[in-house]
């Protein structure tokens, strides 16, 4: 078991990049294994999450070599040059990793099996499943399809309009990615926009797309051509920093070359009406993709009212939200947050446990979260859960905690930020 153990610090300084973002890195790796010709990634995030998703194309018959540390040229083999894999692919603990390569796979005339780890076999499959069974894709699973291991076996496919329950990005690429290879169009409606990496990206290797406020859609069979990605730093891995700065005393940190994507902006809004003057700085486009640098220092916050409108926009940083209520004045209400119950671990159920080991007053209710403000927090042994948001937030809650706080089993850190600890050791002041 791996632990981190963290005493409380007496400041954050210091100009840090965050690594690439994850989401773009899976995207990246995946359009450019589908495309013709040579794609260079650049700042790819080589955590186990997107390294899975890149063993996969692999074992699809695509050549990808290493030039250099997140350096990678993927040789796309066009949309009919995927070949049947020998070996069930194993997604680890990602589900966006399972869910878009599901779409992908939906449109191939072979047979595969998709499965993961135990977190992951757990998680809700039939949202995708629905979808493309209806495109007419033949899909097997555990427990009538709604858990991986998946066994899809695709080809023949027709465009769908779905109107999808949730806002939910693996859930629009999945059906966009096996649209394709549809015949006629596939549309999806969204009841909220969720992250837009995957129609970003389409547009930049050469797709044409429609957009019309909650709807996307695209025509079956045009061709996508090689593009070049530099992937930029992922805002959902800054988050953890940019609310370490805030709450721990007389600190000030830049962070560089951050992914400033509206549909990931969430954070910042809520933290910024909260009091926390976060600025914004040099903002240019890449690839398609707002980027820009950020800076923050130490600001005293006030409670915050996060609703299920803003949920897609932070859906992933409601953990390290939580650690910055308990410092906030005042009751911060979180509701429209059920999504997280199918995270990585029941997220609201989870971050409700460990932070009250911290001394937190923080309750959990069906759809979202309460917490009262500002509490000290006292160090203690607390568990990640297999979560990696869950172990990074507690770990920034430990900074501030009294006394020494122990996290066990922070493997799952490797999944999405592996040098979480290196880069905190890094800007801390003890
Ligand atoms: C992601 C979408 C989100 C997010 C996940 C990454 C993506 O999941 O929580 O970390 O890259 O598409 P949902 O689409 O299930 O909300």
């Amino acid at each position: 078991m791996t632990q981190i153990r963290i005493e409380p610090v007496h400041a954050i300084i210091g100009t840090w990049t965050p690594p690439g973002d994850k989401s773009i890195s899976h995207r990246a790796v995946i359009l450019g294994a589908l495309a013709h010709g040579r794609s260079v990634i650049q700042c790819f995030l080589e955590a186990d999450d997107c390294m899975r998703t890149m063993h996969a194309i692999q074992a699809l018959g695509v050549a990808v070599s290493k030039i250099e540390t997140g350096e990678y040229i993927v040789q796309g083999c066009g949309a009919t040059g995927l070949q049947t894999p020998k070996d069930v692919l194993d997604f680890g603990n990602s589900g966006t990793g399972l869910r878009l390569m599901a779409g992908v796979l939906a449109g191939q005339p072979f047979q595969s099996v998709l499965t993961g780890d135990d977190s992951i076999r757990r998680r809700p499959m039939k949202r995708i499943v629905e979808p493309l069974r209806s495109m007419g894709v033949t899909i097997d699973g555990q427990n009538n399809a709604n858990n991986a291991p998946l066994s899809i076996q695709g080809g023949n496919l027709h465009g769908i309009r779905y109107i999808s329950p949730v806002a939910s990005a693996q859930v629009k690429s999945c059906i966009l990615l096996a649209g394709l290879f549809a015949e006629g169009m596939t549309q999806v409606i969204e009841p909220s926009l969720s992250r837009d990496h995957t129609e970003r990206m389409l547009a930049g290797f050469g797709y044409e797309l429609e957009h019309d406020h909650l709807s996307v859609s695209l025509k079956g069979g045009q061709k996508l051509s090689a593009c070049d990605v530099i992937v930029p730093g992922d805002i959902s891995s800054a988050a953890f920093f940019l609310v370490a700065a805030l709450l721990v005393p007389n600190s000030n940190i830049f962070l560089e070359n951050v992914g400033l994507n509206p549909t990931r902006m969430g954070i910042l809004d809520v933290l910024n009406a909260a009091g926390a003057e976060i600025q914004v700085m040099s903002e240019y486009i890449s690839g398609g993709e707002p980027i820009g640098d950020l800076q923050v220092s130490t600001h005293p916050l006030k409670a915050m009212s996060i609703d299920a409108d803003f949920m897609p926009r932070l859906i992933d940083e409601i953990p390290i939200l939580a650690v910055a209520a308990t410092q906030a004045h005042g009751e911060t209400v979180i509701t429209g947050a059920q999504e997280l119950r199918v995270k990585e671990s029941d997220r609201l159920s989870t971050i409700t446990q460990e932070l009250r080991k911290m001394g937190a007053q923080i309750e959990e209710t069906p759809d979202g979260l309460i917490i009262s403000g500002p509490t000290p927090l006292k160090g203690a042994i607390v568990e990640s859960h297999n979560d990696h948001r869950i172990s990074m937030s507690l770990a920034i809650a430990a900074l501030i905690a009294e006394g020494d706080t122990t996290i066990n089993n922070t493997e799952c850190i490797e999944t999405s930020f592996p040098t979480f600890e290196a880069s905190l050791r890094e800007l801390v002041r003890s």
